[in-house]
């Protein structure tokens, strides 16, 4: 499963998708293309807001602004957009579309991550060729510094995962091109590039990072080389001890897609574009958006299922019928805990993500008990939680899935589950720091009002 002489499906694939869309031409590297392609981004936003500048484009309610600011439209991010009832469309393509037209190895099924990074970078599909060259780009880059590898050592094994997680990437600061760049005054437009480098270092050095985190804390501590003639995802199952089994390779291939991108008001994506305005370089943005991925509202509610569903099956006893399953949601519900991996802040429907990891599961694993269970929450849940009557959203999103896919493959350690969703989470995040710099993004800074402050305005307001 290397990467030879893969290019005929994808080139297929390519072909049947560019009456449509824009295809990325030849072996240009991606940090060329992109260099391309932004003068024209830098005027089509220069152009839109000298024309439209002053339109309103939303309202703020009172509501919004004590709940959360769901809805509040006040954000640019190029890669996705999420439709509540469509849900997540990767620089315009749905997960069917990208599963279909993004390259793959030889007799794989599952769509390259690193091509999905080149999509979200530039809205262009990339060729075979394009995405050998990032695969082989990363690998090169992927050896971190000593003081890491040892920072990851003395870790005690007590210590979060995400917490480690998150202490690797800020000790990669030492290794921030950006930081050193903007020390030595370089100017505005410059920016982007060296974002770049630091993005690229920190996709390849990610696996790394989170292996000898895996491997520390539940293994021999041993981590394997990376291999330069192999795609991202390969090289990642390898390095976590998973790369003799061909079925988990293409399921980080899925993951790290499905993953990557929900567009930019999620906490891990808001959180690292927010700390990247400042001006902090992209280890120190993505270290903080990871620290907002770890709490239970949002990526740890991975680990938060499958410990629900570890109970929930040793309470039924191998009884997985409707009727038990319903008792035991009412029971989750009933004691003051949501329903882990079911409803969304954006989504009104079932998470097309949730979707694609069904799909797999159909496909490799359709007797295995614990799918068996998933799948008949799937039938149960959503009226329990209409009858509930709280949730906006009653269907199951993303987290809800993806726990029970690594267990069938032996990755059972749950606390370690979040930390799989971060390094795909930067295949999403990283690009959007790269627009953010290339087009000249300025600092962040909302406006907050007391209490106080907001009576005095609603009440002056009521008055007109
Ligand atoms: C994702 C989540 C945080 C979105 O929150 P939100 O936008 O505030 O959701 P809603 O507007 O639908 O919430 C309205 C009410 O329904 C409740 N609710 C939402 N999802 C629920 C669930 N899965 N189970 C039980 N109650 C739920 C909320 O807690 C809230 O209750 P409150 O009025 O007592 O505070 C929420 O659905 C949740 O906690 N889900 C479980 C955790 C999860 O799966 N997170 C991963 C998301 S990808």
């Amino acid at each position: 499963m290397s990467f030879r002489n893969i290019a005929t499906r994808s080139q297929l694939a390519t072909r049947a998708f560019s009456a449509t869309r824009a295809y990325s031409s030849g072996s240009t590297a991606l940090k060329e293309r992109f260099a391309e392609l932004l003068p024209g981004w830098q005027s089509e936003v220069k152009d839109l807001k000298s024309k439209y500048g002053e339109t309103v484009i939303g309202e703020v309610t009172l509501n919004q602004a004590y709940g959360g600011m769901r809805g509040i439209k006040g954000l640019v991010w190029e890669g996705s957009v999420l439709d509540p009832y469509e849900g997540i469309r990767f620089r315009g393509r749905t997960i069917p579309e990208i599963q279909k037209v993004l390259p793959k190895v030889e007799g794989g099924e599952e769509p390259l991550p690193e091509a999905l990074f080149w999509l979200l970078l530039t809205g262009e599909v990339p060729s075979f060729e394009q995405t050998k060259s990032l695969s082989e780009d990363l690998a090169a880059r992927s050896k971190l510094p000593k003081h890491v590898e040892d920072l990851l050592d003395h870790c005690p094994a007590t210590l979060h995962p995400m917490a480690q997680f998150s202490i690797g990437i800020n000790a990669l600061e030492s290794e921030s091109e950006f930081a050193k760049a903007y020390a030595n005054g370089v100017g505005k437009k410059e920016y982007w590039k060296y974002t770049y480098e630091d993005s690229i270092n920190l996709l390849a050095k990610l696996p790394t990072i989170a292996a000898k985190i895996y491997r520390n804390v539940f293994k021999d501590g041993k981590v394997a080389p990376v291999d330069g003639s192999v795609d991202y995802a390969r090289n990642f199952a390898t390095q976590l001890g998973f790369g003799s089994n061909k079925e988990f390779i293409e399921l980080m291939r899925l993951y790290l897609c499905i993953h990557s991108d929900h567009e930019g008001g999620n906490v891990s994506a808001h959180t690292t574009h927010l700390v990247g305005s400042a001006l902090s370089s992209p280890y120190l943005s993505l270290a903080a958006g990871m620290n907002g991925l770890a709490g239970p509202l949002h990526g740890r509610a991975n680990q938060e299922v499958l410990e629900w569903l570890v109970s929930m099956k040793k309470e039924l006893k191998g009884d997985f019928s409707k009727e038990k399953i319903e008792k035991y949601l009412w029971k989750t519900l009933n004691s003051g805990r949501v329903i882990p991996g079911y409803g969304h802040a954006v989504l009104r429907k079932t998470d097309p993500r949730y979707m694609a990891q069904r799909q797999f599961a159909l496909k490799h694993m359709k007797d295995y008990d614990m799918f068996k269970l998933v799948s008949t929450i799937y039938e149960v849940a959503p009226k329990v939680l209409k009858e509930q009557g709280k949730t906006k959203n009653p269907w199951p999103n993303v987290d809800s899935h993806s726990g029970i896919l690594l267990q069938y493959y032996g990755l059972t350690e749950q606390s370690f589950y979040t930390v799989l969703f971060g390094v795909a989470r930067a295949f999403g995040v990283l690009p959007a720091l790269i627009i953010d710099r290339g087009l000249g993004f300025p600092l962040e800074r909302p406006k907050s009002f007391s209490t106080e402050k907001y009576k005095e305005l609603v009440e002056s307001l009521a008055k007109k």
